[in-house]
């Protein structure tokens, strides 16, 4: 049987990796500024996480959702705490596609409502209802359009406020930061209008901080910078540093329902064992300051620098989109194959930078080093 083949892909093989470096089959060493898409939140290998894995691993890797799981409520528990969301309820599923469309059922199923207004540039995965809020054509097939669905520029807050007002709009789904459309940030004026519309007109807001959460931002949610609390917060891809996992964090307003929502292998015991050890890193660490730390000083250096053909920077924390008026192609090529070092991108022409949370001034300084050579 052959692969169904969907990515294109570098020609690299990843074989190992430990910290902010990954490591080809030959050895060749890679500065690991990718984190494999903003999943590698603690480091490659991390010996604690090891730990965890062993010992669960030889314990219990699963076991059904239809009796007691303590690790889920340890869990549950923990990030209640660490995220400032004590009173919030925790469901568990295994992907970030998949937390949103448990969090746009639960809107729907709340409001009684069928509407949903989303951004522009924003990506909230692949399955049905989630692909039907990105607003890409390439990755929507017939059968996505299953429910109404109303785009608008981060921003917009009037076409949201008019589009509202007809009465039958279920939820609003942002990211925190986007991520997929190229490291966008809404203003904190924009995050307050769009809590106090959605509130006073009993529509859910759904905040996607799968990219832009676990402390990515410097902040542990990126929405924490505009000091709101949405209704109901998805995260994955950092949250168990590569095990697939991924979580729905729900305001008390909701009722939960035996039988609405449900998974075979979501809240799975290796998982969340993994997830509490995450956690654990993140606050021993200190990595959510060290993600604004190290964001801050990789911000200022890339101002500093000469960068031929520069259109934009933005970012928060470790979350850093560097825009060309040219496409990135080659420079993310030259970083990859000659100086050995991994960067995200989005579109054609921004280069993102999701490097895992440990990083110090060292690998920053590695970076800038040999990102400065690549645009040559
Ligand atoms: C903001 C955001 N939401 C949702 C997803 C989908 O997550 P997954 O690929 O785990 O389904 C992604 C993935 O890149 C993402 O960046």
């Amino acid at each position: 049987m052959k692969l169904f083949d969907v990515y294109p892909l570098f020609d690299v093989t990843i074989d190992h990796g430990k910290g902010c470096y990954v490591y080809d089959e030959k050895g060749q060493e890679y500065l690991d500024f990718y984190g494999g898409h903003a999943v590698i939140s603690i480091g490659h290998s991390h010996p604690r996480y090891l730990q965890t894995m062993q010992e669960q691993a030889a314990k219990l890797c699963f076991y059904s959702n239809a009796v007691k799981n303590p690790l889920q409520v340890k869990l549950a528990e923990k990030l209640g705490k660490v995220s400032g969301y004590d009173d919030y309820q925790l469901f568990l599923i295994n992907s970030g596609a998949e937390a949103n469309e448990n969090a746009l059922k639960l809107a729907s199923f709340y409001t009684g409502k069928k509407k949903v207004l989303a951004f522009s540039h924003a990506f909230h995965g692949r399955t049905s209802a989630a692909v039907n809020v990105t607003q890409n054509p390439k990755i929507q097939a017939p059968i996505n359009s299953t429910f109404p669905v109303e785009f608008f520029e981060l921003g917009d807050i009037e076409g949201i406020k008019a589009s509202i007002a007809n009465g039958d709009v279920a939820a609003v789904i942002i990211e925190g930061i986007s991520g997929v459309g190229g490291i966008h940030i809404p203003t904190t004026e924009f995050m307050q209008q769009l809590r106090k519309v959605t509130e006073e007109n009993n529509v859910v807001l759904i905040l996607d901080e799968i990219q832009s959460g676990y402390g990515r931002s410097g902040k542990f949610f990126a929405h924490q910078y505009a000091g709101i609390r949405p209704d109901i917060i998805t995260v994955a891809k950092g949250i168990a540093n590569g095990y697939p996992f991924a979580g729905v964090l729900i305001s008390p307003k909701f009722t939960p329902v035996y039988g609405q929502l449900g998974t075979t292998f979501g809240g799975n015991h290796l998982g969340c064992a993994l997830a509490c050890t995450v956690l654990d890193v993140i606050q021993d660490e200190k990595l959510v300051e060290n993600a604004a730390k190290q964001g801050e000083y990789l911000m200022q250096q890339l101002k500093s620098m000469n960068i031929p053909g520069l259109k934009e920077l933005r970012g928060r924390g470790l979350m850093i989109g560097i825009e060309f008026d040219y496409p990135y192609k080659e420079v993310r090529n030259r970083l990859i194959y000659d100086q050995h070092v991994f960067t995200g991108a989005a579109g054609t022409n921004v280069l993102r930078i999701l490097p895992p949370l440990c990083i110090g001034k060292k690998e920053c300084d590695l970076f800038l080093e040999r990102f400065e050579k690549a645009l040559k």
